[in-house]
Order: structure tokens, then sequence, then C-alpha cells
């Protein structure tokens, strides 16, 4: 089925909403990018969910707390309440720096991309969720991203050191940049991503 949801419409126009008066340079021509391949729905799945890992317990606090900490967020955390039911949450393989309860304290859902709600291969719109005290592995890809950060917690980009954007804020992947994430000791992490995953330019 190639139609999209209506949550879905709903939730890919309040993500560009948020976005694009908070994007620019690289970050903002991904975005535009991003949104005029979604013009075009992909496949849409039935459902098949999975039992959350325990990370999830995680997720609507850290979703209440983002509203909470950034008012012009709270349409995005609606629409991600929503989803919620159809998320399917994997985790991924451990890496380079990650902590030793990382494969227990995280978990990614993918929205748009391989395994999400919407298949397709040219765009992945997805979340990282991490319990507190948790580094996920440095890691790389070919396509450009976007993170846009919905917690607290900390990110690293090549070799320079941990920033720490804050909550609604949102920062920019070039592509094959070494990247990683940690939680802080209180608190859990969650962040959204984009990646263009053809670039045309
Ligand atoms: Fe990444």
């Amino acid at each position: 089925m190639t139609s999209r949801s209506t949550e879905l419409v709903s939730f890919l126009r309040t993500l560009n909403e948020f976005l694009v008066p908070r994007v620019s340079g690289n970050a903002q021509k991904l975005v535009g990018r991003i949104d005029r391949k979604l013009a075009f729905p992909g496949q849409t799945k039935g459902p098949a969910r999975i039992s959350p890992p325990l990370v999830c317990t995680h997720l609507f606090p850290a979703l209440t707390d983002a509203a909470n900490s950034d008012s012009q967020l709270s349409p995005l955390v609606n629409e991600l309440r929503t989803l919620e039911p159809s998320l399917v949450w994997r985790p991924r393989t451990a890496g380079a720096g990650a902590s030793a309860n990382f494969l227990n304290d995280h978990a990614n859902a993918m929205i748009i991309g391989p395994g999400g709600i919407e298949e397709r291969s040219d765009v992945w719109i997805g979340l990282s969720l991490l319990a507190p005290g948790t580094r996920y592995p440095d890691h790389n890809h070919a396509p450009s991203e976007v993170y846009l950060v919905l917690s607290p917690g900390e990110f690293k980009q090549a070799g320079g050191a941990w920033f720490s954007p804050g909550v609604g804020k949102t920062f920019y992947n070039s592509p094959g940049i070494l990247h990683a994430m940690r939680s802080t000791p209180d608190e859990p992490l969650l962040a959204l991503w984009l990646l263009d995953v053809e670039r045309e330019e």
C-alpha cells in the first residue's frame, strides 16, 4: 500500500514545520530535499509490532520532559505519542566507544526508511533512545544527517569535544563524519534523526 496514514502525514507535516525555521545551510538543504522526496509516499507496512525493550520505559517521560522544556515542541511530541503504537524498536550492534551497558540500554525506531512504518530507501527518519548513563558507539555513514535533539545529552563529531545542543536544537552531520552520543547519568537521551540517503547534489 503506498498511501500514507493520516498519523504519518500529520507527523511529517509537524516535523517539517518545526524544523524549517530552525535549520540553515546544509541542514536546511537536507530538510528541503527530504520534504521533496516525501511528496511521494513509500510502501506502508501492516502492523509488525514486537514488544518494546525495557529502555522504552523512558520514552514517554522523555517526551513529556521535551514538551515541558520547549513548548514549541508540544505538537511534535503529541505526534510522536500518536505514532508510538506503530514504532518497532531495535538495538544496533555495539562498536568502538560504546558503554558496557549499551546493548541493553538503547534502542532505535525507524519511522520512515528500511523496517520503518513507511518502507523506503531514499529517506530515513527515526528515533534513538538511550537510558541514563549510556554511550552510543562511534559510527559513520555516507548519507548526510540532521539531528533534532529531544532531551538533555551530549554529542560528538569527528575528533571534537562533546557538546550539549539542548532540547529542541538541531545539528548537521556531513557525509561520512564519525559521530556519537551519550546520555547524562540522570536523564535518558532521545533524539530524532533524518538521513538523506541518495544525495542529489
Ligand atoms: Fe548517525
